[in-house]
């Protein structure tokens, strides 16, 4: 018997059955075979939430959740954060190597070059309330843009590789126009000279200078929290671009699906409910008060936690540094204090201990987009921006991979078996209250 095997009783037949481990898994549909008769359709496995179901074979980004590791095509996440810029991490996620000098040239031409946004675009956005979410508005627009690209629906075609770019290089344009949008100001178009989160800084800021400047310590900083948030293996809202990708839509309908997934409060939502929460508690002596309500589960801990980190993020941590440095040229946060001590005492409480509850990526980010400038609104749209060159590799990832056909999860039913139908006025009301 090979050794990479498992052997199963089913104690309702007594057979055994001997299914093959590979890459530390057994295959789902190989537990069809094990039935208690022919009619039977088989042993199904049940994983609500996904919580121990690999979706997919993967090749870009590696996360160890126990030793707190995260790699981008086999590169530490601070090495890429400390030496890289976002438009060289978004091409070896796309690429699977880094660039080369050229390469890298052209791609930054290629991006640089897609920027603008059809002015029909802006008509739309104006449609907006407004104070509309600007993440409702990213999502709408995102999806709008297949109405502009339909060639797009010819997913095996080379325009792929068009649309990817367009893609990279128009959520900064859509993002600060959501922006201007919600404040009442017309928008600012990109200016080519500038670098990606350059460019993005000036969309989103600039006023009546005849060329805006961006400040090389916030553009920096935007670097390091784009390469940070450009991918996270099969999270939620990876997940929704793979899922509606699957059906063999366009790329943008399918990231539309991720930007809406990413709006969740459990997910790139955190980080504006992170602020919320720290406003919220607003003083360091309510602390303890706030982690009472929420060991009670009154309240949660938002930033805190994570499905595959059980250890420190490394995210944060990078983050977490950095955000003295913004700091020096922003004003100091009134809120880290708060932040900081939080994190002390939940790391010293059992109840966060002993649920291996750490600081993720979203605990300390909002803290420096609010010294940026950026109302708790945008948070989440600044994590759609750079999380798009993930979701578009793991597109492509599952475009070129045969094994995925449409996602399509099976159910367990447990509701009512057949009955017949009952004209209405001749079904039984239901008791009314009171009395
Ligand atoms: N505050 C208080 N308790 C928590 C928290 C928290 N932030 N997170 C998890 N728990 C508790 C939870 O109640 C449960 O306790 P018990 O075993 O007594 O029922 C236990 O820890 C396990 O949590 P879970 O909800 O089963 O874990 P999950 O893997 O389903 O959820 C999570 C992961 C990230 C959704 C969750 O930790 C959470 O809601 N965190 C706050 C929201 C947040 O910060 N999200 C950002 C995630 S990182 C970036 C991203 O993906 O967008």
């Amino acid at each position: 018997m090979p050794s990479d095997t498992l052997t199963i009783t089913d104690n309702r037949t007594g057979k055994s059955y001997t299914l093959p481990i590979a890459n530390g898994a057994v295959r789902a549909m190989d537990l069809r075979q094990i039935r208690t008769s022919p009619s039977d359709f088989g042993l199904l496995s049940y994983d609500p939430a996904f919580t121990n179901t690999a979706s997919t074979i993967s090749r870009i980004t590696e996360i160890d959740g126990d030793r707190g590791i995260l790699r981008y095509r086999g590169y530490p996440i601070e090495e890429l954060a400390e030496r890289s810029n976002y438009l060289e991490v978004a091409y070896l996620l796309l690429h699977g190597e880094l660039p080369t000098l050229s390469q890298m040239d052209d791609w930054i031409w290629q991006v640089t070059h897609h920027t603008w946004v059809h002015e029909n675009v802006k008509k739309f956005m104006d449609g907006f309330h407004h104070d509309a979410h600007p993440m409702g508005m990213l999502i709408s627009t995102v999806a709008a843009l297949s109405t502009f690209y339909p060639e797009a629906r010819d997913v095996s075609d080379v325009t792929r590789r068009l649309q990817v770019v367009r893609l990279i290089a128009k959520m900064p344009t859509l993002a600060a126009f959501a922006f201007r949008h919600s404040l009442g100001l017309p928008y600012a178009y990109p200016d080519n000279e500038l670098s990606y989160t350059g460019n993005f800084l000036n969309m989103l800021f600039k006023t009546t200078e005849v060329k805006y400047q961006p400040n090389q310590t916030i553009e920096r900083a935007l670097e390091v929290l784009f390469i940070l948030h450009a991918d996270h293996e099969q999270n939620c809202s990876t997940n929704a671009v793979r899922s509606v990708g699957s059906s063999q839509v366009d790329p943008y309908s399918a990231l539309a699906g991720g930007v809406a997934a990413l709006y969740g409060p459990l997910h790139g939502g955190a980080n504006e409910e992170v602020l919320r929460m720290l406003r919220s508690v607003g003083s360091k002596d309510r602390i303890p008060e706030f982690i009472r309500q929420v060991k009670d589960g009154k309240a949660k801990l938002m930033g805190f936690g994570h499905r595959v980190y059980k250890n420190y993020d490394p995210r944060a941590k990078i983050i977490k540094r950095m955000a003295d440095e913004v700091f020096e040229v922003t004003r100091p946060s009134e809120l880290l204090p708060i932040a900081l001590e939080l994190e002390r005492i939940a790391l010293e409480d059992d109840y966060f201990v002993s649920r291996k509850l750490y600081p993720n990526v979203d605990f300390y980010s909002g803290l420096i987009y609010q010294a940026i400038g950026f109302p708790v609104e945008m948070f989440p749209v600044l994590f759609a921006i750079p999380r798009t060159s993930g979701w578009l590799a793991q597109w492509q990832e599952m475009r070129g991979d045969p094994e995925q056909k449409i996602a399509r999860p099976r159910q367990l039913y447990l509701g009512a078996g057949q009955r017949g139908y009952v004209e209405i006025g001749k079904r039984d009301e239901p008791p009314t209250g009171g009395g």
